[in-house]
C-alpha cells in the first residue's frame, strides 16, 4: 500500500507539537517497514507507538492544563477513544498492517488538523516565551 509519510504541510504552527506529530509518523514509518519484513517482530514496535501516543496526549492535556484551555474535556476524551482502539488493535491477533496504517493515520490526521489545530492556536501567545522542549 502506499505509505503516507510527514509533511510539512501537517504542521500545526507549535513547534514542540509538530515535532512530537512528525516522530509518531516516523514510528508508524518503522512499523510499515517491520511489517513488509516476514523476520521482523513488529510487537515492540506497536508497543512503542503505543507507549508513545501515552506521552504525546499526557504532554498536549498538561499543555492544555497550564493555559486553562476550555475544551479540555472534549480534546481529552479524543485521545482517551483513540487510545482505547489502539490498545484493541495492538493487541488484535489478526491485525494486519495495512489496516493498522489505514486506521490510525486516520485519526491522527483527522485529530490533528481539526483538536490539535485548535489547540496551537490557543497555547500561540504563550509558546513563544516558553522554551518547552522534551526529548523522548
Ligand atoms: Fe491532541
Amino acid at each position: 500500500m502506499a505509505f503516507i509519510s510527514w509533511s510539512d504541510s501537517y504542521k500545526i504552527g507549535n513547534a514542540e507539537i509538530d515535532r512530537q506529530h512528525q516522530n509518531f509518523f516516523s514510528l508508524i514509518a518503522k512499523f510499515h517497514t517491520c511489517a513488509l519484513n516476514p523476520k521482523c517482530d513488529a510487537a515492540p514496535v506497536l508497543n512503542e507507538i503505543l507507549e508513545y501516543a501515552v506521552f504525546h496526549f499526557a504532554y498536549e492535556e498538561s499543555e492544555m492544563q497550564r493555559v486553562s484551555y476550555k475544551d479540555f474535556n472534549g480534546h481529552a476524551s479524543q485521545h482517551n477513544s483513540i487510545l482505547a482502539e489502539l490498545k484493541k488493535l495492538v493487541k488484535s491477533p489478526n491485525l494486519k498492517s495495512d489496516m493498522f496504517e489505514v486506521l490510525i493515520i486516520q485519526w491522527l490526521m483527522k485529530h490533528m488538523m481539526t483538536e490539535d489545530k485548535k489547540l496551537a492556536a490557543a497555547l500561540q501567545p504563550t509558546t513563544a516565551s516558553s522554551k518547552r522542549t522534551l526529548n523522548f
